[in-house]
């Protein structure tokens, strides 16, 4: 009787595999996508071939370059590896690995899986397609015996996605807390040093090349979200989708947010946060005040960073450039390597194991901790009337600031801003509290929040 394992190829990759093993001639990889990163990722697959070798163990050979334009003059790299038929090269028996930077989900998804069907291991730098698709993906690869390894997909340059795989597999993750868009954290550091208003910072960022002409997935954490359902699967090792991150952008963020934030020793940080809940897994992305002693809060500019606790290992934090050429093919190099070392040897890597199905917990059952800011008229009695607001919701408060009204709804009788931060506490009873004090008639307008992490 033959015994297989889940990881026993199920067609031809077996023999695949172990021919590979017997050869001493070139892995060949099929470069799908050759922009920001793909260029570089030709670059240096060209230009680092004797190293590559020396650590492979095997020449590893650029085969062929697929683009939507193959027409367009592209430096240094030679005109006739390039094709417009993505399939066709996806899809070839002698090519060993497939490198897809091509992103998005369509015709990404489809490309990937004919790889895998053909018996080619994948590395991949998409995060929306993984944060969509990943699960269908890992499990196709690992039918097929093959790899697919996406270092880049997460926090660009950063190695985040082989530590959570491999190197604390044997630890139990408690919570992980990042800043993996680069665009915002340049948006929102800009505000804080320079005062400036979103406008502003995000034209600078654009014209700096940090951020897009459409900046949508980006200021409205669309992006962040994606990496989050990545981070969070192979945290928790469990399925996590991205439409299932709760996400806030960072577009309502003004100066006076800003302001607000550095009078409580604060930093405002668009965080992704994953975190075991007794309802499930809590992942979420939003806007966040981080006191300003705390590791996240001196991450400046574009740059990106992931803290992560562990039961066993303690708090650990890995900082870096998230996204650029150079930087995110320094990643896929490095999954490319990889993964021709394993074909050298006639074995795939450790399974993705992702394999739980722990539901997602909705926000309403998180529990955090806000800073919240109302206008009240500046009358003897209304700071017990706000408390008994909160007290019958059993909303705690930490600390009460007031201070005179400035601008806007002074001239109506509004005198005093009460900010407020409020002991950790559940989402839901917070809402029913925030709720309540909106249709107050002692407060005016909408008030506002904005939560509180790593106090
Ligand atoms: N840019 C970063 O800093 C960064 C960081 C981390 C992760 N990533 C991820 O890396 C991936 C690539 O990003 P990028 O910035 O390099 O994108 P990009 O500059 O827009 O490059 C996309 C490439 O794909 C080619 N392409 C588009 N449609 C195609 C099709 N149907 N068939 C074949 N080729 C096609 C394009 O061809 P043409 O050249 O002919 O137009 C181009 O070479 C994305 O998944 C992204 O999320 C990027």
């Amino acid at each position: 009787m033959t015994v297989t394992s889940p990881r026993t190829p199920a067609v031809a990759s077996a023999d695949q595999l172990s021919t590979a093993a017997e050869h001493t001639g070139p892995l060949r990889v099929g470069l799908l996508g050759c922009g920001v990163v793909g260029s570089q990722v030709a670059r240096m697959i060209l230009s680092r071939s004797d190293d590559v070798r020396a650590r492979v163990g095997r020449p590893v050979e650029l085969a062929g370059i697929a683009v939507a334009h193959p027409d367009r003059p592209r430096a240094r790299l030679p005109q006739d590896l390039f094709t417009a038929d993505a399939h066709a090269l996806a899809a070839r028996d002698d090519i060993d690995i497939v490198v897809e930077v091509i992103g998005g989900i369509d015709p990404a998804y489809e490309l990937i899986m004919t790889a895998i069907e053909h018996g080619s291991s994948v590395v991949t730098a998409n995060k929306a397609l993984l944060a969509a698709h990943g699960h269908e993906i890992y499990a196709a690869a690992d039918a097929h015996g093959v790899d697919v390894y996406y270092e880049a997909a997460v926090a660009g340059a950063i190695p985040i996605v082989r530590p959570l795989r491999e190197s604390l597999v044997g630890d139990e993750i408690r919570r992980v807390m990042g800043i993996v868009n680069g665009t915002t954290n340049y948006i929102l550091d800009k505000m804080t040093t320079e005062g400036v208003s979103f406008d502003r910072a995000l034209s600078e960022a654009q014209r700096l090349g940090y951020a897009e002409s459409d900046p949508t997935a980006d200021v409205e954490g669309y992006d962040a979200a994606a990496k989050a359902a990545i981070l969070a699967s192979l945290a928790f090792h469990t399925r996590v989708r991205g439409t299932q991150v709760h996400r806030e952008g960072i577009t309502g963020i003004t100066p006076e947010d800003i302001q607000a934030a550095q009078g409580m020793g604060c930093v405002i940080k668009l965080l992704a946060i994953c975190e075991m809940e007794p309802e499930g897994v809590s992942v979420r992305v939003h806007p966040a005040l981080v006191p300003q002693e705390h590791p996240l809060a001196g991450i400046r500019g574009a740059n990106n960073a992931i803290f992560v606790e562990a039961r066993e290992a303690g708090h650990l934090m890995f900082m870096g450039p998230g996204a650029g050429g150079s930087p995110t093919a320094s990643a896929v190099m490095g999954d490319l390597v990889t993964v021709a070392r394993n074909r050298a040897r006639g074995v795939a890597g450790p399974p993705q194991a992702i394999f739980g199905d722990v539901p997602v917990a909705s926000m309403g059952t998180v529990h955090t901790r806000f800073q919240l800011s109302i206008q009240v008229s500046d009358r003897p009695g209304i700071l017990s009337q706000v408390a008994s607001i909160f007290a019958k919701h059993g909303v705690s408060l930490q600390t009460v600031q007031q201070s005179a009204l400035e601008g806007a709804g002074k001239e109506d009788g509004w005198s005093a801003t009460l900010r407020m931060v409020v002991h950790e506490t559940r989402e839901s009873d917070f809402e029913a509290c925030l709720a309540e004090l909106a249709g107050s008639p002692i407060v005016n307008g909408e008030p506002r929040f904005i939560r509180v992490e790593g106090m």
